[in-house]
């Protein structure tokens, strides 16, 4: 039988009070529906239908990945008309229902509630759960018997059938297409004036038919409603996914206050410190320690790399055994190479840097090519921008510069050259040379004497010691 899947994603999430659609509020760096993609991707559905309406186009634009129906819900009129909107894509055999806000939701948990509804022979099956914390969720009623016989919005539901009925909604469903017929028999919500999708388990219940409800752990099927929902399920998520590394072999010393995206890898023997992002598809590697403060994202780090307080890395490349911060700022498509050495406020912009190269101090090195050994003193500048175009720094290998020079690009030190101290080179250096450019130096013999001299006893800044009382 062919599974066809359908994602309720239209809602315009009103408690979130916010522009955006409420499906695309990112936990972990993904948008909450992306959870819930993934999930039914295991099932490996024949047909997958998004409903979109408030933000359509911003929706699809997002989670699009070519393997997805949109249907569009023009007038936001409930669950029920959500789903009667996407009943034309479906395919004959059976019918997945979810909420586009669960992002919880296990794939593990769908399979079982899709095995569940094929033993049982039901012609509709869904979630439930059992949490007294939780409120707004439609509560199922069952009869003396025990069966489900129909569900109440917890907002519409009298003080009574909420003491009898503590089961609640979990908004995912699993039913035959012929059972979507009744849809039709939903009636408008004379309260709220939707539809509710709910609506349709009172209907097959009073025709006679076989349904039930299957337990599942609550936070599982959490919904997200406001922001304070929003940062729940952050809050379990993360804990699954640093739990999940812990047990491969990364040690956390405070897991609390570390972030670890889904879409990111660490490897074994790594040690991750408190207040550290670790975000997008970032891959770190082995044998890595990655001190307190420090955000990370889309890049790779290889074995060993240490990366101290305080230091952003965005999409680059940290090759074995380098060590960068504290205090340090990695741009865009920089590459560090192996055991190089990146400091206390260095920015590195579109760089390479070569293996051992060392950089350790308030150095700014931008569209720069550095090759191995090279010792780039403190206070070193690649001047690459002339206020239109941007230009390159070549430093080849065994080179060293002096403390506070300026390199104004496009400029190449040669192998094994040596920069002054304090020089502005606006010219290539030879392989080997010692380029100095800089204003030289004059002393003035006896100056301070003659320019202050009448006036530096009273002023204080006399050279005589102050005499011991
Ligand atoms: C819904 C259920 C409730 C259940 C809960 C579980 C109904 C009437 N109630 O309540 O029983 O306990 O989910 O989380 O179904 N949506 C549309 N079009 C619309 C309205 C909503 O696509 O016109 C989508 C939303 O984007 C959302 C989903 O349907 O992803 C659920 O809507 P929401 O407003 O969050 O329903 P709840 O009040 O949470
Ligand atoms: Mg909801």
């Amino acid at each position: 039988m062919k599974l066809s899947v359908v994602i309720l994603a239209a809602g315009r999430g009103k408690r979130m009070k916010s522009r955006t659609p409420k499906i695309l509020h990112e936990a972990l760096g993904r948008p909450m529906v992306q959870y819930v993609i993934d999930a039914v991707k295991t099932l490996k559905p024949a047909k997958t239908i998004v409903v979109v309406g408030n933000g359509a186009e911003e929706v699809k634009g997002r989670i699009d990945d070519g393997h997805m129906t949109f249907v569009l819900q023009k007038e936001l009129l409930g669950t029920g008309d959500a789903l009667a909107i996407a009943r034309k894509e479906l395919l004959k055999g059976t019918v997945l229902v979810l909420n586009g806000d669960c992002p919880l939701i296990k794939a593990g948990t769908l399979k079982s509630l899709l095995a569940k509804h094929r033993r049982s022979k039901n012609v509709l099956s869904f979630l439930s759960f059992i949490d007294e914390s939780m409120s707004g969720y439609g509560r199922i009623i069952r009869d003396g018997m025990g069966k489900v016989t129909g569900i109440v919005e917890d907002k519409h539901a009298s003080p009574d059938e909420r003491k009898m009925f503590n089961e609640l909604n979990g908004g995912v469903y699993v039913m035959e297409s012929e059972t979507i017929g009744h849809l039709d028999k939903i009636k408008k919500n004379s309260l709220s004036g939707e539809y509710y999708l709910t609506d349709i388990i009172g209907i097959i219940s009073r025709a006679g038919k076989r349904l039930d409800a299957y337990q599942c752990p609550s936070e599982e099927i959490r919904g997200v409603n406001s922001r304070e929902e929003l940062y729940e399920i952050s809050t379990i998520l993360k804990r699954r996914v640093i739990s999940g590394w812990m047990k491969k072999g990364v040690t956390f010393i405070d897991p609390e206050t570390a972030q670890v995206h889904v879409s990111a890898s660490i490897g074994r023997d790594t040690i991750i410190y408190p207040n550290t992002y670790i975000e997008g598809r970032t891959s770190i590697g082995p044998n890595c320690t990655i001190y307190p403060g420090a955000r990370i994202y889309d890049s790779v780090l290889g074995k060993g790399v240490t990366i101290k307080d305080n230091t952003l890395i965005e999409k680059s490349r940290v090759r074995d055994g380098a060590s960068v911060g504290p205090c340090a700022h990695l741009r865009p498509d920089s590459i560090i190479g192996r055991n190089a050495k990146i400091g206390n406020f260095v920015e590195v912009k579109k760089s390479h840097i070569g293996a051992g190269t060392k950089a350790g101090h308030l150095t700014y090195l931008g569209d720069a090519e550095i090759g191995p050994g090279v010792n780039i003193g403190a206070g070193t500048i690649t001047c690459n921008y002339d206020g239109k175009n941007k230009f390159k720094t070549y430093i080849k290998s065994g080179v060293f510069i002096g403390s506070d020079s300026q390199l104004v690009a496009p400029v190449t030190i040669e192998k094994n050259a040596y920069v002054a101290a304090g020089s502005t080179i606006t010219r290539d250096v030879p392989s080997g040379a010692l380029a100095i450019g800089r204003g030289r130096q004059k002393n003035l013999e006896g100056w301070t004497k003659r320019e202050k001299g009448a006036n530096s006893k009273e002023s204080g800044i006399s050279n005589n010691k102050k005499k011991k009382s």
